[in-house]
């Protein structure tokens, strides 16, 4: 259940440090064209994805002004796809093989996806150049740059800032041998420090979730997962009707309400009493905040968007799958 007005107020407060195209709000936080549409709606023209689906998703819903696949694709049928679904289509590369499979598919435009300490994709940045020349004498637009510094979206705040600067130190030294206009990175967890990107890739700012609430962001938590009690032992715990086939579990228990978490199974999330309160009544409903939300969205077909106590509308979560 999505609390539009929190949603709202999110946006708002990204949007006063990242106006209009400085955001590209990555869409697989909640996978929903109609919540894209809203940011859209709100000046940030630019989206960005993690999967095929999601970009042809966004094409079809009428979203493709200019959209990034911030991930390495191979496959020739989802690549050609992107090519010819009518929108303005970026593509992560960051070797030879994705930068020949996106030349090969007709792809048009690709971004020089740069490691900047994540242990994950990305070219290390003295061969960005190189890789670069490469997808221009292959007939490709080579529009900039993007580094991810996921591992800093938790990092300690003592150093943090200083361990995002250096992260960008690295996109801003591969992004002189690669020339173009964009530089693309960050996330929820580096939106206030990030300042080497002319575009922030944030997603979870939207809807939030335990993990980033650590953090103590200005952004609050819009989605709860409703789950009624099936079963309780009185004064000792009780039993929420969602376990980890319905919350993205990486990063930990999710919250209920209050209650510490003794442990989620596949169905159930069994809680305790918080401090010398009552243990919530079998069938009445409890609200769980996951502590990741990306997976946990993922796992759901629609967003039942609130007003208040007012349901107003329901966003499929329509961006789901491969
Ligand atoms: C490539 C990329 N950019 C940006 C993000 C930032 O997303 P968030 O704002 O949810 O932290 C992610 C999240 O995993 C990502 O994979």
């Amino acid at each position: 259940v999505v609390d539009v007005s929190v949603l709202d107020a999110n946006v708002a407060v990204m949007a006063a440090r990242w106006p209009g195209r400085r955001l590209r709000p990555h869409v697989k936080a909640f996978k929903s064209t109609a919540l894209a549409r809203r940011l859209v709606d709100a000046g940030h023209r630019g989206l960005c994805a993690a999967t095929p689906r999601e970009v042809l998703g966004l094409a079809a819903a009428g979203l493709g002004e200019d959209l990034l696949l911030a991930n390495e694709v191979l496959d020739p049928g989802r690549l050609a796809a992107l090519a010819t679904c009518g929108a303005r289509v970026t593509v992560a590369v960051d070797s030879a093989e994705t930068v020949d499979a996106a030349a090969a598919a007709g792809l048009a435009e690709v971004l020089v996806d740069v490691d900047v300490g994540c242990f994950r994709c990305g070219v290390p940045p003295a061969e960005a150049g190189r890789l670069a020349h490469r997808a221009r004498r292959a007939g490709l637009e080579v529009r900039g740059v993007m580094g991810y510094e996921g591992h800093l979206m938790m990092a300690p705040t003592e150093d943090k800032a200083a361990r995002v600067a250096e992260a960008m130190a690295l996109l801003a030294a591969a992004h002189d041998e690669v020339g173009g206009s964009v530089v693309s990175g960050g996330g929820t967890g580096t939106w206030a420090l990030n300042e080497g990107v002319t575009e922030l890739q944030a997603g979870s700012y939207t809807l939030m979730d335990a993990d980033y609430a650590r953090l103590r962001l200005p952004f609050r938590q819009a989605v709860h997962l409703y789950a009624t009690v099936v079963s309780r032992r009185a004064g000792r715990w009780a039993v929420a009707d969602a376990g980890l086939k319905a919350l993205g579990m990486d990063h930990g228990n999710p919250l209920v309400e209050g209650h510490p978490v003794l442990y989620c199974s596949d169905e159930h999330t069994t809680f305790l009493p918080a401090d010398g309160e009552d243990l919530p009544a079998v069938g009445e409903r409890v609200r769980l905040v996951p502590s990741h939300l990306d997976p946990t969205v993922a796992y759901h077909q629609q967003l039942v968007v609130a007003q208040g106590d007012q349901v107003v509308d329901r966003w499929d979560v329509d961006l789901r799958g491969w």
